[in-house]
């Protein structure tokens, strides 16, 4: 099998727990990667902070005046800091707004993204709250692949979590989001590993 240390980029929104959990992984020696650039829609995202801390470089990225996608100049910006740090791996880690084809043509097969639902179940924001308001007995975590769908990409890793009768919103999240700081690492440590053949739009893992 192919092996090969992923080069990561990574953007998000919000809290960065997500990135946190690869770049603990890096770091317990379980992922063969090293994350390069930080980027964030949002300039006091606690993410940016999460990267100074880890010496990663990053950057606020304007994406005026577009409110829900990345497109225009931002895009062009995006897509020239990624390629200038050399990441070959673009991962979305809690990333409010949606990709357009640009990135996904630069990184072909390469841009990866973590839903807090069992998809194709409850695409789109909140899912975790969407799963709850619908009565699921089941949700978790969904690894795939990002096309030019919302949330509709190859599945890479999935990991299941029970809804309980006393959740709420807060706890059900709390709960998801224990398994993707399990989930986004072993998705990158299997693309690492080479072990990831995408078939169409199903994914058999190697090995
Ligand atoms: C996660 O629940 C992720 O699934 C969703 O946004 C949240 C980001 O959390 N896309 P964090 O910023 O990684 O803590």
């Amino acid at each position: 099998m192919k092996t090969a240390k992923l080069k990561i980029g990574v953007l998000g929104s919000g809290s960065g727990s997500n990135m946190q959990s690869v770049v603990d992984a890096i770091q317990a020696g379980t992922l063969d990667a090293e994350v390069r650039l930080v980027l964030s829609d949002v300039p006091d995202a606690k993410i940016l902070d999460r990267a100074r801390r880890h010496a990663i470089p990053c950057h606020w990225l304007d994406c005026a005046p577009f409110k829900t996608k990345l497109d225009g100049e931002a895009e062009q910006r995006c897509i020239q800091l990624l390629k200038h740090a050399g990441v070959d791996t673009v991962i979305l880690a809690g990333f409010m707004r949606i990709v357009k084809p640009a990135l996904l043509k630069a990184f072909p097969i390469r841009v990866l993204n973590i839903h807090p639902a069992l998809l194709p179940a409850f695409p789109g924001v909140a899912a975790w709250k969407q799963a709850l308001d619908y009565g699921a007995k089941v949700s978790g975590c969904t690894v795939h692949f990002v096309d030019e769908g919302t949330d509709t990409g190859p599945i890479i890793v999935q990991k299941c979590v029970p809804v309980k009768e006393d959740d709420t919103p807060e706890t059900l999240h709390a709960r998801i989001q224990v398994q993707e700081h399990i989930a986004y690492p072993e998705g990158l440590r299997l693309l690492s590993e080479g072990r990831v053949i995408v078939e169409g739009r199903r994914i058999r893992i190697q090995g």
